[in-house]
């Protein structure tokens, strides 16, 4: 960081946060921010009156402190890791009534489950925070920090910011494919959806860049027909659903094409694509080779392949999660989770573009210092 060559800001700060009680903040570590779905929700739906929840047993049942925290995993989920390999704390949920002084200053989890690029995904939870709130919230959160550092400082705080967006999966889930003749499914043809979802998906990334983005983890959609639910509703004999496999088959590609023409425009390399589709389908096509017994039964659930219904105190619960590739009906275990941040920070441009992670906190750091 260069704060050698700032004399008075850090000064000031500092005298600013001990004078609130705050210890200053850490030289190396860089804000974390991360919105999207429930693959990255770390609570804020507790907060919230919907029925799309993960606050009660067994979720959390290996999380350090055994207890449910709204997180769809036993334990932890991909933003807890990536902070981990960021060395910060995990961001806290942006609707927790501790995220105030200096935590804020760690950054915020804006996600929250059900959510879609579309406004009429998960409309069926109720209350859950789309998209466009997330955002809004984020701008919201920009000035509670100003009232803190200074807008200078946050302008900073955030650029130099990694942050991960995970969307999409609900619009075929929780939408197009959630009830036969669906509106949406009515309105579009599949690949017209995809169109559609792509160019939506656009003008939230380019907000993204106006709020002061400048970092992006942008991840695709794993394989939807291969998830637990999708094989016990539409598989054929235990194999993944045809039709969502399509849908995701469809969806990632022009994603990536979207984030590179974008990064384009832009000029810069702010957008990073994680081919989650295939990261998920390695351990997916050869569960031993990464020590799960299976991949398409999940740890937590009732029916065929335990994908039938939601992850409750009176499911089947399978004694050990890590020899599971998923948690409950639609979520990663803790040990996949982990799996697909490690190809997050070192996988080859088959799974990351146009770098990895470990490149491009390399690079950032280099470029800050
Ligand atoms: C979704 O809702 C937000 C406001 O909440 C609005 O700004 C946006 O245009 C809507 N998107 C579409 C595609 O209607
Ligand atoms: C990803 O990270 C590793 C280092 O961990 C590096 O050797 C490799 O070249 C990187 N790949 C790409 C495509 O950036």
């Amino acid at each position: 960081m260069e704060y050698s060559s700032h004399s008075i800001f850090p000064l000031m700060i500092s005298i600013l946060l001990v004078t609130l009680g705050f210890l200053p903040p850490l030289a190396e570590a860089r804000a974390f921010f991360v919105f999207g779905d429930s693959l990255v929700d770390s609570g804020n739906n507790n907060y919230l009156a919907t029925t799309a929840r993960a606050d009660s047993y067994p979720y959390g049942i290996d999380y350090p402190t055994h207890r449910a925290t709204g997180r769809f995993s036993n334990g932890l989920n991909i933003p807890d890791i990536l902070s981990e390999q960021l060395g910060s704390e995990s961001t806290l949920p942006y609707l927790s009534p501790e995220l105030t002084g200096e935590k804020l200053l760690v950054g915020a989890n804006f996600a929250s489950a059900g959510i879609g690029i579309l406004n009429d995904t998960g409309i069926q939870f109720i209350n859950i925070i789309r998209i466009h709130a997330q955002l809004e919230f984020f701008r919201q959160y920009q000035q509670r920090v100003s009232a803190l550092i200074g807008p200078d400082e946050t302008e900073r705080l955030v650029s130099e910011a990694l942050v991960l967006m995970t969307l999409g999966g609900n619009d075929f889930v929780n939408n197009y494919y959630l009830v036969p003749f669906s509106a949406r499914s009515r309105q579009f043809a599949l690949p017209d959806y995809v169109v559609y979802l792509i160019s939506e998906y656009r003008k939230i990334l380019a907000r993204l860049y106006e709020l002061g983005a400048r970092r992006v983890l942008v991840t695709g959609t794993g394989p939807l027909g291969c998830v637990p639910a999708e094989i016990a509703l539409r598989g054929r004999n235990g194999e993944c659903a045809a039709e969502l496999q399509e849908a995701a088959a469809l969806f990632n590609p022009q994603l990536e094409q979207m984030i590179s023409e974008l990064n384009n425009d832009i000029g810069s390399d702010v957008f990073i694509s994680a081919n989650a589709f295939k990261m998920h389908m390695d351990f997916i096509s050869d569960p031993q080779a990464y020590g799960f017994v299976t991949s398409k039964v999940a740890c937590c659930g009732q029916g065929p392949y335990n994908g039938i219904g939601l992850c409750t105190i009176a499911s089947n619960l399978c004694p050990n999660r890590d020899v599971y590739a998923f948690w409950d009906a639609f979520h990663p275990s803790e040990r996949a989770n982990r799996f697909i941040v490690q190809q997050f920070m070192i996988g080859s441009n088959k799974y990351m573009n146009p770098m990895n992670l470990s490149t491009i906190l390399a690079l950032d750091s280099r470029a800050l210092n």
